[in-house]
């Protein structure tokens, strides 16, 4: 017996991986966070399988599921949004079930900032512009920021910020990224990127919050910074026609000359 924690992704029930709906087609048990994984991702549970919102579920009713699972022989796949490398809360039921002795797996999923670069379709990284993706959030009711991981911290980095959990501190997230990113610093929110009702709202740090709709209070991603909407940056080396690489090497002297895939 086996708890799958299985990334389901940013809503659209086809961006899932290949093993990840495998896997939940093998479990007769499927425990889902259901504020965000969407219903049609169940489609791919097995006839009779036994499905569990745990939305309203505290940790220990969850780990119980798991246990009970357990003592029955099911393997049980658990599905939160997204990626489970960020705000999945997938470390604290490992914890639980490293000192159970139940065995797990983990299968990444398409985090909702990639789904939200691809609704804006937007590189993140620009040469020149902007060579970091800080993935962040603002403090919430339950939980706190770490000293240092201030949105003025990163900001003083350049990079582009990726600003999840925040779309109801707006004020607060402009108000900090202003002074070191300038009033016309390039903003898009994008609102369930990859459901059918997705929205996406441009504008600058100056304006933003005058162009969001009151009514999105959730489920949004925040992104910020000069790589956004811009056309004046460099071309990257990668494809330059005079760059010596390893699959282009440009002269016989090049240290790439001799060099074939055989000798990785
Ligand atoms: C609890 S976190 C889960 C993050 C998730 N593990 C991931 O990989 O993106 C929820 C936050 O992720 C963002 N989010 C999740 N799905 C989204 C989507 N489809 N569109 C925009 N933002 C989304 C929002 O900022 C939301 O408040």
């Amino acid at each position: 017996m086996t708890v799958h924690f299985i990334g389901a992704g940013p809503g659209a029930p086809d961006l899932l991986t290949l093993r990840g709906r495998d896997l939940i087609a093998s479990c007769p048990v499927c425990l889902y966070a259901g504020s965000l994984v969407p219903e049609a991702i169940l489609g791919h549970c097995p006839t009779g399988a036994r499905i569990v919102n745990t939305a309203s579920m505290d940790l220990d009713a969850i780990i119980s599921e798991m246990q009970r699972a357990q003592d029955e022989g099911h393997d049980v796949a658990r599905l939160h949004s997204g990626d489970l490398s960020v705000w999945s809360a997938m470390g604290e039921q490992m914890r639980r079930l490293r000192a159970l002795d139940i065995p797990v797996s983990v299968t990444p999923g398409v985090p909702s900032f990639a789904a939200a670069a691809a609704a804006l379709g937007s590189e993140l990284t620009l040469p020149g512009l902007s060579q970091s993706v800080v993935l962040t959030r603002t403090p919430g009711r339950a939980s706190s920021m770490p000293e240092g991981e201030t949105l003025a911290n990163f900001a003083a980095t350049g990079a582009t910020l990726a600003i999840h959990l925040s779309v109801q501190n707006l004020a607060h997230v402009t108000q900090s990224l202003t002074p070191a990113y300038g009033a016309d610093c390039p903003v898009a929110i994008v609102f369930r990127a990859s459901w059918p009702d997705e929205q996406i709202i441009r504008g600058t740090l100056a304006d933003i919050e005058g162009r969001l709709d009151a009514a999105i209070t959730r489920t949004a991603l925040i992104l910020v910074g000069p790589a956004l909407g811009a056309e004046g940056f460099d071309d990257s080396c990668l494809y330059a026609t005079d760059y010596d690489r390893r699959y282009r090497p440009q002269t016989a002297g090049s240290p790439w000359a001799n060099w074939s895939d055989k000798d990785e």
